[in-house]
């Protein structure tokens, strides 16, 4: 019999993700207006637009792409979700008319593209549209698969008197490729939430972006802008053209 589709952002996802990740730190939010320079932005991957809709309210001109139409259609429910322009399709193929100040890729999306090959593209692509002295900015977490045993995972995310949250993952470490499903037990019914991500270091990120004929600008271990550490968890990267 035929696996299904692990596919991570559809329908179930699409439900729960505001309640999930309402926990975006608020600094992304003035780190991306200030490096937006008052010129217009594009979110690769805008989703829900936890980060586009606050983005917009001060006042940025932010466009989308995404390739998820519950995503998008949760978007377009919430105040202002209209008026954001949005155009379906991969972000490392699809192409917005003009040029851009900062593009984006937040969130770990960016691994999202499950090949190498693709998320070479997608730097090629933010590279097309960045204008002469705009900057690529990609927030992504540290791969840490090698404190796994046996190339597998299983965190409890919420253990309650009537709920219990797993994560439960499993490592390919010639791919590049962790898939995990987010299990929820709550009031007997079982319900899973497939994500499968190829993740990448950051060397090999640097690496896309000379290949996109960009060079990194600054690399960060948080919103606040802190530096990055052997320790930090995740880094937010910016990249702008090499001359
Ligand atoms: C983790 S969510 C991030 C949503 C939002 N940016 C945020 O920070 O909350 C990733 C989003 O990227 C979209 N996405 C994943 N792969 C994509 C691709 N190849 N092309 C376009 N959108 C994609 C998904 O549909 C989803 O809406």
């Amino acid at each position: 019999m035929d696996e299904p589709a692990f596919q991570t952002y559809g329908e179930p996802l699409a439900e729960v993700y505001d309640q999930w990740f309402t926990a975006h730190d608020p600094a992304t939010v003035e780190v991306l207006a200030e490096l937006a320079r008052g010129g217009r932005v594009l979110e690769m991957g805008i989703g829900t637009g936890l980060v586009a809709l606050p983005l917009a309210a001060k006042g940025v001109e932010v466009h989308g792409i995404d390739n998820s139409e519950p995503m998008v259609a949760k978007l377009r429910a919430k105040p202002g979700g209209e008026a954001i322009p949005v155009t379906m399709g991969s972000f490392a193929e699809v192409v917005i008319p003009g040029e851009f100040s900062l593009v984006f890729v937040l969130f770990n999306t960016l691994f999202a593209l499950l090949t190498q090959d693709e998320q070479v593209r997608c730097f090629q692509n933010a590279a097309r549209h960045l204008s002469a002295d705009g900057v690529f900015v990609v927030e992504v977490f540290v791969p840490e698969v090698g404190s796994w045993r046996g190339g597998q995972d299983v965190r409890a995310l919420t253990v309650t008197g009537d709920r219990i949250g797993l994560k439960v993952s499993k490592h390919d470490p010639l791919e590049q490729k962790i898939r995990s499903q987010h299990v929820v037990v709550r009031n007997g019914e079982i319900r899973m939430y497939p994500v499968e991500v190829r993740y990448a270091w950051p060397a090999e990120l640097d690496l896309m972006a000379e290949i996109a004929g960009l060079r990194l600008r600054h690399r960060f271990g948080n919103w606040a802008r802190e530096s990055f550490q052997a320790t930090s968890e995740k880094h937010v990267s910016v990249y702008e053209r090499r001359p």
